[in-house]
C-alpha cells in the first residue's frame, strides 16, 4: 500500500522490434533507475544518500529507511507522517520537495530534492556565527517557510540548524518531517492544541525544545517559533542560547528561560529574541508579529523578495 500510491509512473514509447509498432508502456519509477553515490547524512533511523538518476542525470538526495527495523521499533507511523506532509507541502517556497517514493523487498527510499549546499549548523559552524544582514536573509525565508507550512496544517516539532538545508541558490529548505503533526485545521489564526499522550510526550532535540512541551506536554504551532528564536539567536552568538552539558540541564534552562545575550549582540534583533523566548505562549509573538517587526523593517514578504533576492556576504 506505502508504495503504490507514491511510485511515479512513466509513459516510455516502445518499438517493437519486428513490427516496429510504438506503443505506450507504463513503466514504474524504481530503484534501478538511480545511481547510489556518497552519504549525505545520516539519521536515528534513515540514511540520505546522493541518487542519480541513469536516465536524466538529474541529482536527488535518496532517504532510505530499513522495513525491519522500522517495524521493530515501531517506527512505521512517523515514516507515513513524512510522506503525508511532504505531499501536503508540495510546491511550498522553503520546503524540501519530495518527487517520488517507492520500496523493494528491504527498504522504503524517499526520492527528495538535493540541497549540496549543507544545512545551516554547518554554515554557522564554518563562520563561527552568521553577521546581521546574513541572520535577516535567513530568518525571513525561516519565517517564511513556517507561515506556509502553518497554514498549511503542518507543525515541525522538531525544528533546528541541522533540518534547515540549502539549495543550489543558497536558499533556505525545511526537511525531516518524520516528527510533524498534521493538523484538520488549516486556518493559521485558530491555534489549536495539539495534546500529547505520555507515549509521545517528546519529541524535539532539547536545545530547541519549548517550555509548555516540558511543563505541560502539549505543543502547538508555537513551538516551531520558539525554536525559530533560537536558531536567530544562535546565528548571531555562535550557540544556541539554551546549551548545557547535557540534556537535563538544558531542559532546566529552557524552562527557567535562562539565557544571556553575548557581546554585540545586535539591539533589533535582540528585541525579537527578547519577545519569542517568553515562556507563556499566550504572551510570545506571532509570526504577523514577527514579520512586522522591526528587524525585518526593510524585507518585503509579499513581493516574493524573500526568496528572489541572492544571498548577502556570509560571516
Ligand atoms: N541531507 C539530508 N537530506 C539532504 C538533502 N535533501 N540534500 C542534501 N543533503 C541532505
Amino acid at each position: 500500500e506505502w508504495a503504490e500510491r507514491g511510485a511515479a509512473m512513466i509513459v516510455k514509447d516502445v518499438t517493437d522490434k519486428e513490427t516496429g509498432k510504438v506503443t505506450k508502456h507504463v513503466m514504474k519509477k524504481g530503484i534501478n533507475d538511480f545511481k547510489f553515490g556518497e552519504t549525505l547524512g545520516d539519521g536515528s533511523y534513515s540514511t540520505v544518500l546522493l541518487a542519480t538518476s541513469i536516465e536524466s542525470g538529474k541529482k536527488y538526495a535518496v532517504k532510505i529507511l530499513n522495513k525491519e527495523y522500522l517495524i521493530k521499533q515501531k517506527k512505521v507511523k512517523y515514516v507515513n507522517i513524512e510522506k503525508n506532509t511532504l505531499q501536503r507541502l508540495k510546491n511550498t517556497k522553503g520546503i524540501i520537495s519530495l518527487f517520488f517514493t517507492f520500496q523493494d523487498e528491504t527498504s522504503l527510499y524517499f526520492l527528495l530534492e538535493y540541497a549540496p549546499n549543507g544545512d545551516l549548523l554547518s554554515l554557522m559552524r564554518k563562520h563561527g556565527s552568521v553577521n546581521e544582514v546574513c541572520t535577516k536573509y535567513y530568518a525571513a525565508q525561516i519565517i517564511d517557510a513556517l507561515d506556509f507550512m502553518h497554514s498549511k496544517g503542518v507543525i515541525h516539532r522538531d525544528l533546528k540548524p541541522e533540518n534547515i538545508l540549502l539549495d543550489t541558490d543558497m536558499k533556505a529548505k525545511l526537511t525531516d518531517f518524520g516528527t510533524a503533526r498534521l493538523l484538520e485545521s488549516t486556518s493559521p489564526g485558530d491555534i489549536k492544541y495539539d495534546l500529547l499522550t505520555r507515549s509521545n510526550s517528546f519529541v524535539g532535540t532539547a536545545e530547541y525544545v519549548s517550555p509548555e512541551l516540558l511543563n505541560d506536554s502539549y505543543v502547538d504551532f508555537r513551538c516551531d517559533i520558539w525554536a525559530f528564536g533560537c536558531i536567530v539567536f544562535q546565528m548571531i552568538a555562535g550557540k544556541p542560547p539554551f546549551k548545557a552539558n547535557n540534556e537535563y540541564l538544558t531542559f532546566q534552562k529552557v524552562m527557567k528561560v535562562q539565557f544571556a545575550f553575548t557581546a554585540g549582540f545586535p539591539v533589533r534583533i535582540r528585541d525579537l529574541v527578547k519577545n519569542i523566548l517568553i515562556k507563556d505562549p499566550d504572551r510570545r509573538i506571532l509570526i504577523p508579529q514577527i514579520k512586522a517587526h522591526q528587524f525585518f523593517a526593510d524585507v518585503n514578504f509579499n513581493d516574493g523578495s524573500v526568496w528572489e533576492n541572492d544571498p548577502p556576504e556570509l560571516g
